[in-house]
């Protein structure tokens, strides 16, 4: 795994913005149809993909086709029980009406799918139904065992070092310490793992 530094990663990510833009334009429709129940309509679906995209956007020069991208906490259909414990702990009283079930759907992998890439999912909740290749693994405790070596061209995590529930469980050094030992195993050469802290 060779680490790099994009020191102008942010001027690249404004750069994409115009092809990040043109690729929504061809993603909402067809997500829309394809989930009818969609969040994406209420903007958050919408800016989790477009955030996300511009990195892996930047990172593979633009072509995604084949592209074999791991996503950490991808999301699932189950995934606003992370939401709602946020907002127990709060203590605010909500209905399930109050907010949509969908929010943290695997959009991104959704997106990658439609766009030829070959996103594979892992979250620690269930994912059925769902195009791509996912795998239920609690990264805190599963090994990643699934993935061959040297498989990946990019490993992205987003908002899973942040989310109440990886914060209830574990913390961030726990969690890569386990994980970049392994990422180094099923990286290619010039592989890329993208994630947030913030
Ligand atoms: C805030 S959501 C973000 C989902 C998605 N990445 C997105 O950008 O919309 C965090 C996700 O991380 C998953 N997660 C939290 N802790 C995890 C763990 N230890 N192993 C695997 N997945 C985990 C949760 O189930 C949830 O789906």
């Amino acid at each position: 795994m060779i680490t790099k530094t994009y020191n102008d990663l942010n001027d690249r990510v404004i750069e994409s913005q115009i092809q990040v833009s043109e690729l929504m334009e061809f993603l909402e429709p067809r997500l829309l149809e394809k989930y009818p129940h969609s969040y994406l309509k209420n903007n958050n679906g919408v800016d989790t993909i477009q955030v996300q995209l511009s990195k892996i956007v930047v990172i593979t020069d633009g072509d995604l086709e084949g592209k074999v991208i791991l996503d950490l906490g991808c999301g699932s259909v189950n995934g606003y029980d992370g939401f709602l414990y946020s907002l127990t702990k709060a203590g605010i009283c909500f209905s399930d009406d109050d907010f949509s079930f969908h929010s943290y759907e695997p959009w991104l992998c959704r997106a990658l799918c439609e766009l030829g890439a070959k996103p594979i999912g892992i979250d620690r909740r269930g994912l059925e139904n769902e195009e791509f290749e996912h795998h239920e693994l609690d990264l805190l405790e599963d090994n990643l065992d699934v993935i061959p070596d040297s498989s990946i061209d990019v490993v992205n995590m987003y908002q899973l070092l942040t989310s109440s529930i990886f914060s209830k469980n574990g913390d961030y050094k726990m969690l890569m310490e386990k994980l970049i030992p392994q990422l180094r195993r099923i990286l290619k050469p010039e592989g890329v793992f993208v994630y947030d802290t913030s």
